[in-house]
């Protein structure tokens, strides 16, 4: 892998939009990174044979790491907001679940992403899903205005995760509660992991320590917080950090990847707001 390009540097949010905007562009074309893992994948990570039926083949671009809505968080009539909503695979199970007289609000930085979600609402005839532009530490959502607030794998991609939480405190309704599923570290990243621009992009280089991110959640004044279900994320991590840019397709895995992967988990975190 060429070093230089690779290297993390600073802009990182923007880089990011970069490669997440061509992942959305390249939703239909084949590879073995990020954007080929739809169908197949998903299941793997908890969501149900029967979920992944009822939305556009397009909004599951497997990009998730867990299934935040796995857990009877949302219900009827509620208002849900997913933070980094992709092609919009979680807002499309939570609309079902929340129903016409609930909401879904998506929110995504990155156009592309944006306009692949839009098409998918228009696509399954969506009413009750809207997709806003917006960056997840600075929420497009009023104060208090909530009632669950979703994730999957997108904390982890933010230069300011304590702002994330505090942002989530600020638009949930008191008693309103998150689910979020997202990659965290059991040991620090070596340097070479930590500095690369393919490694946080593939979810892992910007994971905080498992400890740390749960600690984040209650510093943000969330209560209840705990970790609803942990699952390993070994193979994807390996698989991502072997491809640079997750195309890499199969080849021999070093060491220290097998090292790496080993201290990468995936958890899924929920807590409340009591006040
Ligand atoms: C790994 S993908 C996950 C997408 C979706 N949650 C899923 O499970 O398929 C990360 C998504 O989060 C968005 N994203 C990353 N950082 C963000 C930020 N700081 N603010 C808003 N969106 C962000 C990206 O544009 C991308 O769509």
């Amino acid at each position: 892998m060429n070093q230089e390009i690779d290297n993390l540097g600073t802009g990182i949010t923007e880089k990011v939009k970069v490669r997440y905007g061509a992942i959305a562009e390249s939703a239909t074309s084949s590879c073995c990174g990020p954007s080929v893992n739809r169908g197949g994948f998903s299941d793997k990570i908890g969501y149900s044979p029967e979920e992944l039926k009822s939305i556009p083949d397009s909004a599951d671009l497997g990009l998730g790491c867990g299934s935040p809505l796995g857990h009877d968080a949302v219900k009827e009539g509620d208002t849900v907001v997913d933070l980094g909503s992709g092609g919009g695979i979680d807002c499309f199970i939570a609309a079902n679940k929340v129903g016409p007289n609930g909401k879904v609000i998506g929110v995504d930085m990155t156009p592309q992403m944006l306009k692949l979600a839009r098409e998918n609402a228009a696509k399954g005839g969506y009413e009750n899903v809207e997709f806003r532009e917006g960056s997840i530490e600075n929420l497009p959502v009023d104060d208090s205005s909530v009632n669950v607030i979703i994730s999957n794998c997108v904390i982890n991609l933010s230069e300011d995760k304590n702002k994330v939480f505090a942002e989530m405190h600020r638009a949930l309704k008191p008693g309103g509660k998150f689910v979020v599923s997202d990659i965290t570290l059991l040991k620090p990243l070596p340097d070479s992991i930590r500095n690369s621009l393919s490694a946080y992009i593939g979810c892992v280089a910007g994971a905080m320590m498992r400890d740390e991110f749960i600690g984040a959640a209650k510093g943000a004044g969330f209560t209840d917080v705990e970790v609803i279900k942990e699952a390993d994320y070994s193979q994807m991590a390996a698989a991502y950090l072997s491809g640079g840019d997750g195309c890499g397709c199969g080849g021999q895995l070093s060491d220290e990847i097998l090292d790496v992967a080993t201290s990468v988990t995936s958890i899924t975190l929920t807590g409340s707001k009591t006040s």
